[in-house]
């Protein structure tokens, strides 16, 4: 398969990944992380659910975390559009390809619609949402690993060339992609609108499931404060790989584990990517690692993740065998 082309103009304008809706099974434990621990700044909260933002964002949430009583999941993905008009456009895309596409009403953002990606990904787009004190420079708020903003999701799926393929044709614009070889296969896709490496990125394995929202930091030493003030909330024990850097996309990240499982990534920081001469940067398997320094992420990053709410996540036809801490181990040590 040849590496999908990006439609442009875009059939409507998606402006960037915006939100992530989880459920969870105790609020005020998910506030100790989110908010106490890590520094997310609430922004609305009642007993059944709380909408949190990171300190540069204005708009209402990025993160919205709801009570439950059965097992905590991934309701949604969100992603901003620019107009009302680009919501209607969407509908129809939607419409025309068979997909679900509904109009519903959701608190705190505009008019949104649910629609469910070629690969089943639920997600929302909305154009607006309230706003809210920016706090970029409101320094005596900041705790934590003082994150900045959402900046992407990751999302296993046993499609990825299939979901290259329809988020290219809305306009998404690949930035990287790891391949077997030095061929086009597409092992994983790194996908943008923004014009940073990416918005969202799919990964082969069980899906549809949801890998990790990322949330920028200002500093990298953010990253190393994050450890240390997560080990005196008692969530030390939840940094699940990190602080390393990647490969695709080069930031420097730590990935920790919710109290419900969920998986955020911290990370700083990206390149900028608009300009369209940029090719797609092309990662071989066979002849690098995608960490170019420190040990691979444990087994548990490969194979978990938040199942969406009401989507049965289907297998890939073939199971890889990814270089996991367990067996760089078992290696190294033979
Ligand atoms: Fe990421």
């Amino acid at each position: 398969m040849a590496i999908p082309v990006t439609a442009y103009p875009a059939p409507f304008n998606t402006t960037r990944a915006s939100h992530v809706v989880l459920s969870v099974k105790d609020l005020a434990k998910s506030r100790a992380f989110y908010v106490d621990c890590f520094g997310f700044a609430v922004s609305d909260e009642d007993s059944k659910t709380l909408y949190l933002r990171g300190v540069e964002e204005a708009c209402h949430h990025s993160i919205v975390l709801k009570q439950t009583s059965g097992e905590p999941k991934a309701e949604r993905v969100g992603m901003r559009v620019y107009t009302e008009e680009d919501l209607d456009k969407a509908m129809h895309l939607f419409e025309q390809a068979g997909l679900p596409a509904k109009f519903v009403e959701v608190p705190n953002q505009g008019r949104t619609l649910h629609v469910s990606d070629a690969v089943g990904t639920p997600l929302e787009f909305c154009a607006t949402q309230p706003t809210r004190p920016r706090l970029v420079v409101q320094f005596e708020k900041h705790h934590g690993a003082c994150p900045l903003r959402i900046d992407h999701f990751q999302i296993l799926t046993p499609e990825v060339p299939k979901a290259c393929e329809f988020y290219a044709s809305l306009g998404f614009r690949l930035s990287e992609f790891i391949s077997p070889d030095d061929s086009d296969t597409l092992l994983f896709v790194f996908m943008q609108r923004k014009g940073n490496p990416h918005d969202i990125v799919f990964a082969g394995g069980r899906g549809p499931r949801l890998h990790h929202a990322a949330f920028a930091v200002p500093e990298t030493s953010s990253l190393m404060q994050a450890c240390d003030i997560a080990s005196r909330h008692g969530f030390g024990g939840n940094l699940e790989s990190g602080p390393g850097r990647h490969g695709p996309g080069h930031a420097l990240f730590t990935y920790f584990r919710d109290p419900d499982g969920h998986r955020i990534e911290l990370f700083n920081t990206h390149y900028q990517m608009m300009d369209i001469e940029n090719e797609p940067v092309r990662w071989n398997l066979q002849k690098i690692t995608t960490r170019p320094w420190g040990f691979p992420p444990q087994r548990s990053w490969f194979e978990q993740a938040s199942v969406f709410d009401g989507v049965e996540p289907k297998d890939p036809a073939h199971k890889g065998n990814p270089m996991t801490l367990e067996r760089f181990m078992l290696e190294k040590s033979a």
